[in-house]
């Protein structure tokens, strides 16, 4: 080869060397990204782990503080099933914007109010306290309520019956604490929503839950979900099962329900056929008993078994007297018919407290269709429901005093002392800013003024 040759072939030579250089440096270079990429990749998936790992710790608190929580209700249930027939009371004031004559007494160092004091319809310069399982000021939240309420509600699920029953004069709350409002509902849609809520977290059983809605007006009952206008239907009657006991209306209508919006649904179709009557007291007085009642069946999955569970809810007609409610005619017939049915209830919780023989429940349809939560092994609880008004002390003494003679346990006769104690106590502890509210303060002072706690025998009222 010649000299030229060789020169020409070193050059190619040394030109291809460049290229697979340049192309070697090119690969190494994205050899370099891909391994950037994969290391950033591996990274993030480790991350990832950590993060699913967390996750799932988390899933499984969850899980595990769940259990605890079910087993928990499970405890407080049984507490309350070891109560049964002592019926809960529990007492809730309405707000009122212009004054407040209750007391809200309550013992020193404990937080749950259990106690109120009013003063004597005709000895102002006096009141009386009374004792009842809790009692709600007018500051009480919808939430607060529902929330001593809401372990017996679970009972049904447990095949139990229970019944929630709200008591008191016309505008004293009644209905707000049933039904509320759609911002603000009450204990029924709040039953419903909790029994619902934990029918679907509940594994290996099937719940199926109805709602039906019965109204109670002059002692005629009408089924207010039926297709049948209430007007063209004649007064159910109330029947007991020959085997289970359980008591019922008659053809019942039982809307199937799997949401809170079925029963608020069900509530307002309702409320448009429920007779509604004004007094010269309160434009939208309901003159006729409300009561819902839930039935919960649940199957097990396994063995098929089932079981049925019934939730009472009861608004009842407003307690007033006749003559304040500028009531006659018609509305003086039916006013007679609510106090008539009241005052069966009245007895009915009287005659299981004293364990009579004979406990009155078919004296009115109101308590034969209550018969087999308020008796038996079902679980029963009121709300008294009171006006704060000087005006209505009175009907005030009187609601305080039906529930006095509900509540089962009778510790010794209410308290009476005097209000300028009460007030002046009241004073000092406003003074001393220990104080959360008017009547609350004074009524702390006043437990010790009143020389202890007063457990309350029944009063009727007319001793008031
Ligand atoms: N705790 C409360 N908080 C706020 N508002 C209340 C409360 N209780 C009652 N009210 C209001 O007072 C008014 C009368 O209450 P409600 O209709 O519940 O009385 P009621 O006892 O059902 O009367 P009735 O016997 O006439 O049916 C309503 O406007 C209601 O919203
Ligand atoms: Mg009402």
């Amino acid at each position: 080869m010649r000299g030229h040759e060789l020169e020409t072939a070193l050059q190619t030579l040394r030109t291809e060397h460049a290229v697979a250089k340049a192309a070697s440096v090119e690969k190494e270079s994205q050899f370099n990204l891909l391994n950037d990429a994969l290391v950033d990749a591996t990274m993030a998936l480790t991350k990832q782990e950590a993060f699913s790992a967390t996750i799932q710790e988390q899933l499984e608190e969850a899980v595990e503080v769940a259990k605890f929580e079910r087993r928990e209700k499970k405890l407080y249930l049984n507490v309350i099933q070891e109560l049964r027939g002592d019926f809960r009371v529990f007492c809730r004031v309405r707000p009122d914007p212009k004054e407040c004559v209750l007391l809200f007494p309550s013992e020193e160092g404990k937080r749950e109010q259990s106690q109120i004091a009013c003063p004597l319809a005709h000895r102002e310069a006096l009141v009386r306290r009374f004792q009842f399982d809790r009692v709600f000021t007018p500051e009480a939240t919808q939430e607060d309520v529902f929330v001593d309420v809401e372990p017996m509600v679970m009972h049904t699920l447990d095949g139990g019956n229970v019944a929630i029953i709200a008591y008191g004069q016309t505008g004293s709350g009644k209905t707000h604490t049933m039904l509320g409002t759609d911002e603000n509902p009450g204990v029924n849609r709040r039953a419903v929503k909790a029994l619902l809520e934990t029918c679907n977290a509940t594994e290996g059983k099937t719940y199926a839950l109805s709602v039906s809605l019965v109204e109670i007006y002059i002692d005629r009952v009408s089924d207010l979900l039926s297709d049948v206008p209430v007007e063209k239907q004649k007064s159910r009657a109330i029947v007991t099962h020959p085997v289970t006991k359980a008591t019922t209306v008659s053809n019942l209508t039982e809307r199937p329900v799997a949401s809170v919006e079925d029963v608020v649904s069900a509530l307002a179709d309702g409320e448009r056929v429920r007779k509604v009557a004004d007094t010269s007291m309160n434009s939208s007085s309901s003159r006729s008993h409300l009561i819902v009642v839930v039935k919960v069946t649940s199957t097990d999955d396994m063995s098929g078994r089932t079981r049925t569970g019934k939730l009472t809810l009861v608004d009842l007609a407003g307690s007033e007297r006749c003559y304040k409610s500028g009531v006659n005619g018609t509305h003086l017939t039916e006013a007679n018919a609510i106090n008539k049915s009241l005052a069966s209830l009245g007895q009915v919780f009287q005659s299981i407290r004293s364990k009579a023989k004979h406990v009155p429940y078919r004296n009115s349809k109101l308590t034969h269709l209550l018969q087999d939560s308020l008796g038996g092994r079902g679980l029963a609880c009121l709300f008294v429901t009171l006006s704060p008004s000087k005006d209505n002390v009175q009907e005030t003494l009187g609601t305080l005093a039906f529930g006095m003679t509900v509540r089962s346990t009778s510790k010794g006769p209410a308290a009476e002392m005097k209000r300028e104690d009460v007030e002046e106590a009241g004073n000092q502890q406003r003074r001393s800013g220990s104080s959360t509210g008017g009547g609350a303060a004074a009524a702390a002072a006043a437990a010790e003024a009143g020389g202890g706690c007063s457990g309350g025998a029944a009063i009727a009222a007319a001793d008031l």
